[in-house]
């Protein structure tokens, strides 16, 4: 299906919510959803409705390649619901990532297993980020193909992308020191790559001039055999975008400045290290597998 045709079935969807405004269990909603997804997507997101994590559904915020993000009202407030859809043809681009990630070796690699591991691989990265001092949206819930997330933004509106943001020198500088700084956090503390670190996967909450790191899915741990690489791809893409701010970086330097810890970080990362959180967690795959075994996905 066509982008814009995706995006007008999102409108009519949307416009079909706005007119009921709660997430009900009926047969319309199903029908009109049921181009968008799967139905054993949509019986997740009511399974999550019923469980109060989803109280009402608000519109698109973004139909991406893999994923599909909407805003929505859960008991705990705001979030972002992000979807990743099983049925796309895209998902090769994630098999650098999670097949050589030493936390996943044991799934099985049919594209709903990449897919299910892939959400519960981002929701676990949100923590770790978020435990390694680096703001980030807290995830509240994940299951299967689809993540709750805390929603970073204001008045029902997210904060813009960093490519989006209008700024002048002295706060691009500003914003870009403290993505220096959660780069380094990321690296000494939580033992991660962003690995798709760029203007279009950080937010600004331009209240308080702070940036906010998503989309570490792909984020892969120091020991993945292409971390190097993916480390020296996001510092490129960081300096290239800040250069025109007048922002001016020896990437090498950088990349030393990233690996140097201090006794702050050592806090940190003693605390990542003792929960098991920086270390590959052997059961967390053969949850995997269970759960997905125990599914009946169609995958058209
Ligand atoms: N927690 C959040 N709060 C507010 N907005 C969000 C949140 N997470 C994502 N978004 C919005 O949705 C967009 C897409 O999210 P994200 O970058 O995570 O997915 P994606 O780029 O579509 O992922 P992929 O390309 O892997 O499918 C973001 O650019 C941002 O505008
Ligand atoms: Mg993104």
């Amino acid at each position: 299906m066509s982008e814009k045709k995706i995006d007008k079935q999102m409108r009519k969807i949307e416009d079909k919510r706005d007119k009921n405004r709660t997430f009900k269990k009926d047969s319309s909603f199903l029908k009109a959803e049921e181009n968008v997804f799967d139905v054993p997507t949509l019986k997740l997101l009511y399974t999550l409705a019923n469980k109060g994590y989803i109280t009402e559904m608000g519109g698109s915020i973004s139909t991406g390649k893999e994923a599909n993000v909407f805003y929505a009202a859960g008991n705990e407030g705001e979030v972002a619901v992000k979807i990743y859809r099983l049925t796309s043809g895209t998902f090769k681009a994630m098999d650098p990532y999670i097949l050589k990630d030493p936390r996943f070796t044991n799934i099985r690699h049919s594209r709903k297993d990449i897919v299910f591991a892939w959400t519960q691989k981002e929701a676990q990265n949100l923590l770790r980020v978020r435990k390694a001092g680096i703001r980030a949206p807290r995830p509240i819930v994940n299951e299967r193909n689809v993540l709750v997330m805390e929603f970073m933004g204001k008045d029902k509106i997210p904060y813009p992308l960093l490519k989006d943001t209008p700024l002048d020198d002295a706060e691009a500088q500003n914003i870009y020191d403290q993505v220096i700084e959660d780069i380094r956090r990321l690296y000494v503390r939580a033992h991660l790559v962003h690995s798709d670190l760029s203007e279009y996967n950080i937010l600004v909450d331009t209240e308080k001039m702070e940036a906010v790191i998503i989309d570490v899915g792909q984020a892969v741990t120091l020991d993945h055999p292409n971390a190097r690489e993916f480390m020296s791809r996001d510092l490129e893409n960081i300096l290239r975008f800040f250069k025109k701010y007048g922002v001016k970086a020896d990437k090498k330097e950088v990349l030393q400045h990233v690996k140097q810890r201090n006794e702050t970080d050592e806090i940190y990362e003693k605390e990542l290290n003792e929960s098991g959180e920086n270390k590959p967690d052997e059961s967390e795959n053969e949850q995997i597998e269970t759960d997905s075994e125990e599914l009946e996905l169609s995958e058209n």
